[in-house]
């Protein structure tokens, strides 16, 4: 037996005699991930590629089965969008969105939604996922705000580490356990207009602020991979960036972990941003800079060989990927046990997560706006119309990244029917006893037109469709008034789908699209009040007659029990505790909204527009008022050794039950380099009875109270802070109380 099969031997012993056993070949495909898709049989045999995606349940057995066939048996590492749920596995538990998650601010619940994840994805062979998304959303016209924790760096690090935790779960020794990757490192979201993958435009001071806290955080955390973004900096691709990569992924944090591009990224050196004149020089560069595999860039195999050839590269360059990719197929046991699917796991535990989906879907919405119309009564029969594109659209529900969502070709028709609850199934089966439902889809949402630049992009990816909005259907608008006024309340379903969402897809506007806006203008101006449940991937911005709507809630894309929770906080059956881990623009102009803005701007608002968002960062309601008074700092001069204790009081004045979120924000009061008037620094999330209050106890480490200062470094500086209390970052809402750090 070779001693690197042997598993008494050291983790560090084993690599050593499989890489000294290495053809070059070999090495470079072990730094190879290439997309199942395209079948297998040469990916595996011919190019000896160290990982797959995309893979179909039948074709994980038969790349494993070929991996068995091959000179070293080295096993693949099967990666995959597990993103929210496991994403594209017929039948998988499929959870709201990241952004979804987010508004429950609640790490123990995703955590718990991570491992669930975890158990269902491992049992069908999955050894990887892709996920979770660090990028803190900057513009709301990008189109994978919806992938992300929201906006906020500290609320994302909270997440991020509980889902990285969930997935990984005991260590990787445990079957059931899945690499995490923080990605897109780092700067991706600060998008030009909204532009996916456009350069971003961004100082490494400002990297350091607010976009690679998360990452740091997760990275000394132990999340065992990390996947680049697309983006250039300052004229380098991110894959090449070696200050990033080399001097603070590897070396300021200690990052020992594996490093992945994004798609294609080294052959988009060639081919889109057109600094690198071949693959030849691009697979060298890339290799160089510390890249450990490079995903779906098929040329990178031949292209590696010749910057070999060429002398660009010895092949001793490689040994480093290699090793670290061997590695944690070692620290998986894989050579041991390649975590094959396994046909008794796979019925035991694939979509078996219900109760635990309802429970984030639950946690996931967002009463924005409510006159006291909701809840409806539980046991009184009432007349509901229920309107709107989206109220029996199942697939949408889902959101990006999960069955029929387009990345993947073997799940055409998405996940099964009868598993998802849409808010038109959740609303039939809730409503008292006697109640008559009747839906009317008043409104089409878009169309797609062949895009004029061809079907595809230079690198084979398909180019998506042209959206056009749809034109208003006066008869389906007509049959949706008469149901509005033949009802006693309204319930309209709006938003987005999954073609003004995802990769290529930003929007240029946030406005409903198609009939939309005409529908909810006609069954509000009806006079039968209108509950607008808004079933959108991302903020958008809703038109001006939703001022004489009833309610407003936010779903985001809220997974298979998403019509359910809805129903249940319509009824009263659960009570609504989401807030916004972003905001929402009253306008597309206003971009961007997020809250922690830097101080210093003539005036604070537009000629024609105040500069103040729909709902801001924080935001949403319950069905009581809570107030908050007394905050007091019981340390009012510390050390930034210290921690910064405070008390608050809250009191239920209403009649129901409140989960409320405590958000807590500082303001350095003066900085040496302009910076946020306010950040995050901590949350809890208390029970507060109806009538009752409740004295809370915060804490936030005085060491938290940062700037990043000229020169880059992360500092407190000593002065006067103010600590700012309350249900959301809205100044007229938060209680201050100053203290000194010295
Ligand atoms: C490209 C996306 O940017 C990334 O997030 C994803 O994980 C990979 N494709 C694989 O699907």
């Amino acid at each position: 037996m070779h001693p690197y099969l042997n598993p008494e031997l050291s983790v560090a012993d084993r690599v050593a005699d499989l890489l000294g056993r290495m053809t070059v070949e070999e090495k470079v495909g072990q730094m190879l991930q290439l997309d199942a898709r395209d079948g297998v049989r040469q990916h595996v045999l011919d190019m000896h590629v160290g990982s797959i995606l995309h893979t179909s349940p039948e074709r994980v057995r038969e790349a494993h089965d070929l991996t068995a066939q091959t000179r070293l048996r080295i096993p693949l590492l099967v990666g995959e969008d597990v993103i929210h749920g496991h994403s594209f596995y017929e039948g998988a538990t499929i959870y709201p969105t990241q952004l979804g998650m987010a508004a429950s601010w609640d790490p123990e619940l995703i955590e718990r939604m991570a491992r669930a994840t975890a158990v269902e994805a491992s049992a069908t062979g999955m050894h990887w996922t892709f996920s979770p998304v660090l990028c803190i959303t900057r513009d709301l016209r990008w189109g994978r705000v919806d992938e992300t924790f929201g906006e906020d760096p500290f609320l994302i690090g909270e997440l991020a580490s509980a889902m990285v935790r969930g997935y990984q779960g005991s260590g990787l020794a445990d079957e059931t356990a899945i690499l995490a990757t923080a990605k897109h490192f780092a700067g991706y979201s600060e998008t030009q207009g909204g532009r996916d993958a456009s350069e971003a435009d961004i100082s490494r001071r400002k990297l350091r602020s607010w976009f690679l806290p998360p990452f740091e955080r997760v990275a000394r955390e132990g999340c065992r991979t990390f996947m680049l973004g697309y983006q250039t900096t300052d004229g380098v691709p991110i894959t090449v960036n070696d200050w990033l990569l080399t001097e603070v992924l590897r070396g300021e944090w200690d990052y020992t972990g594996m490093l992945i591009t994004d798609w294609d990224n080294v052959g988009r050196m060639v081919w889109e941003q057109k600094v690198q004149p071949d693959l030849a020089h691009a697979a060298a560069a890339a290799v160089k800079a510390g890249n450990d595999m490079v995903m779906t860039t098929p040329g990178f195999y031949q292209g590696a060989l010749d910057a070999i050839a060429q002398g660009m590269l010895a092949e001793g360059d490689l040994d480093a990927a290699v090793v670290r990719i061997l590695t944690l197929k070692f620290e998986l046991g894989l050579f041991e046990n390649p975590r094959r699917p396994s046909d008794e796991r796979i019925s035991a535990v694939i979509g078996s997560h219900a109760d635990l989906n309802l429970e984030v879907a639950r946690r996931s919405l967002v009463l924005l706006e409510n006159d006291g119309l909701l809840p409806l009564a539980a046991d009184a029969p009432t007349r509901i119309a229920v309107v709107g594109p989206l109220a029996d659209d199942a697939q949408t529900q889902l959101g990006d990244w999960a069955g029929s969502s387009g990345q993947v070709d073997w799940l055409p028709d998405g996940h099964p029917r009868e598993m998802i609850t849409t808010v038109l199934d959740g609303l039939r089966s809730l409503a008292p006893e006697g109640s008559e439902v009747t839906f009317v889809r008043g409104a089409d949402i878009l169309e797609l037109v062949p895009n004029p630049a061809g079907e595809t992009f230079p690198d084979g990816q398909p180019r998506p469709p042209v959206v056009e909005p749809a034109a208003v259907d006066e008869a389906e608008l007509a049959r949706a008034v008469a149901a509005a006024e033949a009802s006693d309340v309204v319930v309209a379903v709006v938003g987005d789908r999954i073609e003004l969402a995802g990769e290529g897809r930003s929007t240029a506007t946030l406005e409903l699209i198609g009939g939309q806006v005409a529908l909810l203008d006609a069954v509000i101006a009806t006079g039968t009040p209108v509950v607008v449940v808004l079933l959108a991937s991302k903020p958008l911005v809703l038109p001006p007659s939703v001022a004489g709507a009833a309610a407003v809630v936010w779903a985001a894309s809220p997974g298979m029990q998403g019509g359910r929770a809805l129903a249940e906080i319509v009824f009263g059956l659960t009570e609504p505790s989401g807030r916004l881990p972003i905001t929402f623009a009253r306008h597309v102009g206003q971009q961007p909204t997020y809250y922690n803005q830097i101080r210093g701007q003539h005036g604070d608002r537009y000629a024609d527009l105040t500069q103040s968002p729909a709902w801001a960062f924080g935001e949403g309601r319950s069905y009581t008022t809570v107030e908050y008074c007394d905050l007091v700092v019981e340390t009012p001069v510390v050390t930034a050794a210290d921690d910064v204790r405070a008390r608050v009081t809250l009191t239920n004045t209403g009649e129901r039950p409140a989960l409320e979120t405590i958000q807590v924000y500082v303001s350095d009061v003066v900085t040496s380099v302009s910076w946020a008037d306010k950040e995050l620094k901590g949350y809890r999330q208390v029970s507060v009875a109806p009538g009752k209050s409740v004295d809370v106890e915060l804490e936030i480490p005085a060491s938290a109270c940062t700037i990043v200062d000229a020169a880059g470094g992360r500092i407190v500086e000593p002065g006067a802070f103010e600590l700012l209390v309350g249900p959301s970052s809205r100044d007229e809402v938060l209680l201050r109380a100053g203290f000194t750090v010295e």
